[in-house]
């Protein structure tokens, strides 16, 4: 039985108890651990977002306690919500695995395999998805979308050839920003990203576009080409800030700050979102007071020959099969305390 109030879900053969009206992603995302979907597109921070790469696909082999029907097709995990009893597949099925493969497939018709030279590789979500789920070979055979680069203001360069079309950026510019200046035109295979007449984007938040967007399309103009990531050493520090919280990244080479980002959880997704003056304006180390070396996800490039963390979820701590199903991660943590 669920606690009062609360639906009962079991997830890869997991069960948890949500509240109703949570999706299958943060039912799986209570659970932690390796059976949580991967998500392109849909970003707890930004209302209404999901639905638009279908990477989260899971099966719903029992629809409910009362209905226990399994739902036809996959569904798109962020987008459906629990219902009471509900069991779903993620990484226990096969059929979600292979659907997984196509859509990564899908998304790489258009996206250059460039990695050895974009900026986002080694923190790409699409280039972890291709290791995991990638195709050796491509079976398109018309030529890929091609865009020239924009500059959009000083500081965010925009590379449509890489875009996904995950509309995140378009919400950041919404949610957080007085105007919106930027949005997707067109339909089909002509949708772009496009600055409407290539308006610079210019307001306090609009930064925010380069740590939501998921693969390299928009990146930090003052930081390209100046170093790989997994080179530099990221260190969470903060300043009193007067128009955000100034909590933020900063990546280390040597003593040389080359770039300032917000703070990701382990989900990939920034906590706090930060204001231009601190991601672009402030790289001495004079400018903050500095914390300690970030926590990274232990999946990323970034950790190897760092360290590596994973915050259990507090749900886990009362279910023993949680913290069975997170034996590794959990030994792993206390390794590193
Ligand atoms: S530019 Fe990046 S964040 Fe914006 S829609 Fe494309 S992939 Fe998503
Ligand atoms: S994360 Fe669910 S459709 Fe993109």
């Amino acid at each position: 039985m669920a606690e009062e109030g609360k639906f009962k879900v079991t997830i890869d053969g997991i069960t948890v108890d949500v509240s109703p009206g949570t999706t299958i992603l943060n039912a799986a995302r209570q659970i932690g651990g390796d059976i949580v979907p991967p998500a392109m597109c849909y970003y707890s921070k930004l209302e209404g977002s999901g639905g638009k790469c279908r990477t989260c696909l899971v099966k719903v082999s029992k629809g409910s306690e009362k209905d226990p029907r399994p739902m036809p097709k996959l569904v798109a995990s962020c987008r459906t919500t629990v219902m009471d009893g509900m069991e779903v597949q993620n990484i226990t099925s096969p059929d979600v695995v292979e659907a997984r493969k196509g859509v990564v497939e899908m998304l790489l018709i258009n996206h250059p395999l460039d990695c050895p030279v974009c900026d986002q590789a080694g923190e790409c979500k699409l280039q972890d998805l291709g290791y995991e789920h990638g195709a050796d070979q491509t079976r398109y055979e018309f030529d890929r979308r091609t865009f020239e680069r924009i500059d959009i203001g000083e500081q965010i360069q925009l590379h449509m050839n890489r875009c996904i079309l995950c509309y995140r950026c378009v919400y950041v510019a919404n949610q957080l920003t007085a105007g919106r200046e930027h949005g997707v035109i067109n339909r089909g295979d002509h949708s772009e990203i496009s600055t409407f007449i290539e308006n610079a984007l210019e307001n306090d938040f609009i930064g925010n576009v380069i740590d939501v967007c998921p693969v390299g399309a928009l990146t930090d103009r003052t930081f390209r080409f100046k170093n790989r990531v997994w080179f530099t050493k990221p260190v969470d520090a903060h300043r009193d800030c007067p128009t955000c919280s100034g909590k933020v990244t900063l990546w280390y080479k040597g003593d040389e700050v080359l770039r300032v980002t917000a703070r990701k959880d382990e989900f990939n997704e920034v906590e706090e979102f930060i204001c231009n003056s601190c991601r672009f304006e402030k790289k001495k180390t004079a400018d903050w007071l500095l914390e300690e070396p970030t926590l990274i996800e232990k999946d990323s490039v970034i950790t190897a020959n760092h360290y590596s963390v994973f915050t259990p979820p507090p749900v886990i701590k009362q279910n023993p099969k949680l913290q069975e199903a997170n034996e590794e991660q959990l030994a792993r943590t206390e390794r590193l305390k």
